[in-house]
């Protein structure tokens, strides 16, 4: 539920915030709506590129002012500059010794970030992102996962995952454990339905929030399901992740391979490497004959990864199993990993590992 009264007085408790330049945060025009979940408040502030140190201050102390009155919300408070891709500087750069603030700011803890991505929804981006990271967890790495989908967060449900994330007294989530994966939602953020109101800064806030201030401990890979798409939203989001790399899911169909190619073209105009081509759905298997159907044309995706010289990752069956696991939360490669349903997500894991061996553990 949307808490307009908070969200007023809030706005009003920004009235106490200066802007560099004199004036009220409250009355600047770079300042956002003001979002409103249970368990938290974000707003981001617009600032001209090269201004965001300059705004620094006025972050923190609408932090404070807003903190002062929300109830014991956690308080989100980004800076956003119109440039794209451009980063707020933070102190945790500086901290660092880092040159400059960069939107590939590696993210402490993490070293290798995959996104899962899809030009539509209903394809199986959340199901493949999910069984995707149990592979690899499977063949030994530190695993987590990160649903960004704030169209439609679905890995709480694939994990069973229950309430929000713990949090520590200075803030920082402690990601769920689920099945070996550390595992956090934009869907905790969100009250349903609450996604719509979510506008560009708003997301990437959102996301920057729950990737750079929780706990992962130590991760070879953290996996991002991310929201279904190219649009502005995508682009930005993509824009803020030191990604390794991005692989895109898409049904054999032509019409989801042609959104699939848009997927492609928009990671590689912002200079993500794509890893490759997954085929969800690819072909059908009766659970009580075993026979094998082919009804959606099955290879249109290996087809067009030739076509646009990409690597073709692997197959996956559109298989009852996988479905009913996804939905009773126990994911097909965490119950039964030596199963056949398993088997093309853990070949598309080492497909990935052998032609990516840098995303392995240093030791093994
Ligand atoms: N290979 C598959 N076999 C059977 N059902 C699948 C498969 N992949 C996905 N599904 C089902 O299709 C639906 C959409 O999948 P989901 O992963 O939520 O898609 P997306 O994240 O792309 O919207 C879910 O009900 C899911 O269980
Ligand atoms: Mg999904």
């Amino acid at each position: 539920m949307a808490n307009p009264e908070l969200a007023q007085r809030i706005k009003r408790a920004l009235e106490t915030v200066e802007i560099p330049g004199g004036g009220s945060l409250s009355g600047y025009a770079g300042l956002s709506d003001i979002i409103v979940t249970p368990s938290a408040v974000a707003f981001a502030i617009g600032v001209a590129p090269g201004m965001e140190a300059a705004f620094g201050p006025t972050r923190a102390a609408a932090e404070r002012a807003a903190a002062a009155v929300a109830e014991g919300r956690k308080i989100l408070v980004s800076l956003t500059s119109d440039k794209a891709g451009a980063k707020p500087a933070t102190g945790e750069a500086k901290a660092q010794g880092r040159p400059g603030p960069g939107p590939k700011e590696p993210v402490p803890g993490i070293r290798h970030i995959i996104a899962v991505g899809s030009g539509k929804g209903g394809v199986g981006k959340s199901t493949v992102a999910v069984n995707l990271a149990l592979a690899l967890s499977a063949e030994g790495l530190k695993v987590g996962i990160l649903d960004a989908d704030l169209y439609g967060p679905s890995v709480p449900k694939l994990l069973g995952l229950e309430g929000k994330p713990a949090m520590r007294e200075d803030g920082i989530f402690t990601p769920h454990s689920a099945f070996g994966l550390q595992a956090i939602s934009i869907g905790s953020m969100l009250t349903p339905n609450q996604a719509v109101v979510w506008r560009g800064p708003m997301a990437t806030a959102g996301l920057r929030q729950l990737l750079r201030e929780s706990e992962w401990g130590d991760l070879d890979v953290l996996v991002i399901d991310m929201p279904p798409g190219t649009g502005d939203i995508q682009i930005s989001l993509v824009q803020q992740v030191p990604l390794y790399g991005a692989v895109i899911v898409s049904t054999p169909q032509d019409l989801a391979l042609i959104d699939a190619k848009k997927a492609v073209d928009m990671l590689l105009r912002t200079d993500v490497p794509v890893l490759g081509l997954i085929e969800n759905m690819s072909y059908f298997v009766a659970p009580d004959t075993g026979t094998r159907y082919d009804i959606f044309g099955h290879g249109g995706a290996r087809t067009a990864s030739e076509t646009y010289d990409l690597p073709f990752l692997g197959e996956v069956p559109l298989v009852m199993s996988i479905r009913e696991t996804s939905d009773a939360g126990r994911p097909v490669v965490a119950t039964d990993p030596e199963g056949p349903e398993a088997k093309a997500f853990r070949d598309i894991a080492r497909t990935i590992l052998d032609a990516h061996p840098a995303l392995r553990r240093p030791s093994l």
